[in-house]
């Protein structure tokens, strides 16, 4: 690879997956553009390349409507990930415009900011009945970061409860299947769950059609019913999307929340006097910002070059792969004063971790509103909480979340 420096990461090394900071400081520094020949990527770590490459209409999320796979020198399609694949070339996070264009105009509307404002006081219901149940030692991920995002955005799509049991395993299996190596245990159970995933989404949309609810499921089978603007593939797909996307990366920027506050006690303490303040007031929209700028839990995302073009004295050719540390640019002290300590007020706070451009977070508002509300409550409760030692497991690095985190409040 010409002018850059050559560098394998080994993004699943568990040290690596616990704490990946140092080490991408120490990248940042010496080798902000390296190629990766074991991942065939180029990697990039400073805020100003990855932002500006995220805005770059030149690069996109999927390339296979420019170039073969023969073209590309990949393998046949592995034949275990048929659904997995049929269900990414469907939802609009693998698409580009126009078809990108067309279904998300479908379903912003169901994401504005002030839609999902409307949610708060059922946010805040949720929230209150999950904390009044919990015991004095308990595992934050499974007891009090995993049901609200789990709950509100099955019932905004329109999941019966009786249902909703089955959306976080399927999800759990599908999102491994974005992790770079993946065992063929896990291809299979990935694969799988889309299949079952799908063939409900399907009697669902068969229901609704009978039925109609005030929900986007009903809303979604209404325009492909039209002809125009969906079809039913796209329909399952995006719903698989939205309900997966819907919650993974808050039940993880929820926990890494809580650890990161439980890291650095001062910015602890200020959050919890803030608690005498509602969940509406500016400190809680910063403070989550700032949380979730602090520790990113979708730390990387890559891209495809769509055309030929020049980067920092970097040749980047059609076909090639991109990979952005967003969690990098995250912490990268040319955009962010004193960016390793948690500063709750942080304006202007730019960060990466919804994204930019084209694909940016649709559920950018939701998750904002869900984690303000959680954080002030749960501090308001247990402003004492505590996290004893523990080794702390995470499951990933693409979608970084920890299995488990016990937590003891007194
Ligand atoms: C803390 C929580 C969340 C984080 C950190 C997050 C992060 C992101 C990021 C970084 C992207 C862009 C990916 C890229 O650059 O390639 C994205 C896209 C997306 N997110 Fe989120 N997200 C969160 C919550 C949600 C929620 C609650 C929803 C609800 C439906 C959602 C739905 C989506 C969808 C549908 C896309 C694809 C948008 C497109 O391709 O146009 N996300 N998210």
């Amino acid at each position: 690879m010409q002018n850059v420096p050559e560098y394998h990461l080994e993004i699943n090394d568990p040290d690596f997956l616990r704490n990946p900071y140092p080490l991408l400081e120490d990248l940042r520094n010496t080798k902000p553009i390296f190629w990766d020949a074991a991942w065939k990527k180029l990697w990039f770590l400073r805020y100003e390349d990855i932002s500006s490459l995220l805005r770059d209409k030149r690069l996109g999320r999927s390339i296979f409507h420019l170039l073969s796979r023969d073209e590309l020198g990949f393998p046949a399609p592995d034949p275990r990930l048929t659904a997995f694949d049929a269900f990414q070339k469907n939802h609009i996070l693998d698409m580009e415009p126009p078809n990108h264009t067309r279904i998300r105009g479908l379903v912003q509307k169901a994401f504005t900011p002030s839609r999902v404002e409307n949610l708060r006081l059922r946010i805040r219901h949720l929230v209150a009945q999950s904390l009044e149940v919990l015991p004095n030692s308990f595992d934050a991920v499974r007891d009090f970061a995993e049901p609200l995002p789990v709950t509100v955005i099955a019932e905004l799509l329109g999941v019966p409860e009786t249902d909703r049991h089955l959306l976080r395993p399927w999800s759990s299996a599908i999102v491994k299947l974005y992790e770079l190596g993946y065992s063929d245990i896990q291809a299979e159970a990935g694969n799988n769950a889309v299949l079952e995933f799908s063939s409900y989404i399907k009697d669902l949309a068969t229901k609704r059609r009978q039925m109609p609810q005030d929900d986007l499921i009903t809303a979604l089978v209404q325009v492909e019913e039209a002809g125009e603007k969906l079809n039913a593939d796209e329909l399952v797909a995006n719903c698989i999307l939205f309900l997966n996307a819907g919650h993974e990366a808050t039940v993880n920027g929820l926990t890494s929340a809580l650890l990161a506050l439980h890291h650095q006690p001062e910015a602890k303490a200020e959050l919890i006097t803030a608690t005498r303040e509602p969940d509406t007031a500016k400190i809680w929209q910063t403070a989550v910002d700032e949380l979730l700028r602090f520790d990113t839990p979708l730390p990387m995302f890559e891209r495809w070059v769509l055309e030929d073009f020049e980067f920092q004295g970097v040749v980047l050719k059609k076909g090639m792969e991109l990979g952005f540390f967003y969690a990098s640019g995250n912490r990268d002290p040319n955009k962010f004063i004193n960016p390793d300590k948690i500063l709750l007020t942080r304006e202007p706070n730019q960060h990466l971790t919804f994204g930019l451009g084209t694909h940016y977070c649709i559920g950018a508002p939701l998750a904002r509103l869900e984690m303000g509300v959680a954080l002030r409550a749960f501090l308001e409760k247990f402003p004492n909480y505590s996290i004893p030692e523990q080794l702390l497991e995470y499951s990933g690095f693409v979608i970084r979340g920890l299995k488990k985190l016990e937590v003891i409040s007194s």
